[in-house]
């Protein structure tokens, strides 16, 4: 199944080694970042497991819950945790979907084949609290990801929302940000009063 960002994020029941989930049900209200890995008791995905529980504080910043998956099953995932607990230093309590039979993995298109066929890729899907897929990333299974920009693309898509705003090239919190072409300036006055640089019509940047 190929996934589009605006599709609706394919709702599953499955296994996880804090019980059973029902994603749209687990996911709430609250934001999902949603990433796979090809297997359990592998280096790049124990740092990344372990990273994503050390940043456990930020994502419930961002009212966003952590849903993993690696392609073995409940009782792998749960040694396997050990092992993360123990050499990332941290407490890993977020679901990871045991997905032994790839059947999320093929649902979300997980299953690149020139990489391997019985193992998902590291993909991410940020969710949004209406089930709505705002953003994927797909990286090979030899490069871990980089979770300061995963904390970054949530942020810049939360602000986008709150204020109609577009966000530059390696924006972070705090930058200019961009008033979108769609937005003229006689609306632009009512939502940003504090004023823009208009570098070009197509080009204004403003504080928020
Ligand atoms: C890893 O997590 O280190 C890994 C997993 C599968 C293939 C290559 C690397």
């Amino acid at each position: 199944m190929s996934l589009h960002i605006g599709d609706t994020a394919p709702n599953f029941t499955i296994a996880t080694q804090v019980g059973d989930i029902d994603f749209h049900e687990w996911s709430g209200d609250s934001w999902v970042f949603f990433f796979s890995h090809p297997a359990d008791f592998t280096p790049v995905c124990t740092t990344e497991m372990g990273r994503t529980a050390q940043l456990s504080g930020e994502f419930d910043a961002r009212n966003t819950k952590a849903l993993g998956l690696s392609t073995d099953g409940v009782e792998e995932h749960l040694k396997w945790i050990e092992d993360v607990n123990d050499t990332q230093n941290t407490s890993l309590t977020f679901p990871i979907v045991a997905d032994k039979d790839l059947e999320i993995s093929k649902l979300y298109d997980m299953i690149h084949p020139d990489e391997s066929d019985t193992a998902a890729v590291r993909s991410v899907y940020i969710i949004d609290p209406d089930k709505k897929i705002r953003l994927m990333m797909t990286y090979p299974m030899s490069v871990g990801r980089n979770f300061t920009e995963i904390l970054r693309v949530i942020d810049a898509l939360q602000l986008g929302d709150a204020k109609r705003i577009a966000t530059p090239a390696d924006w972070a919190p705090g930058k200019k940000v961009i008033i979108p072409p769609s937005i003229a300036n006689e609306e632009a006055k009512d939502l940003f009063p504090q004023g823009w640089d208009e570098l070009r019509p197509y080009l204004r940047l403003t504080e928020v």
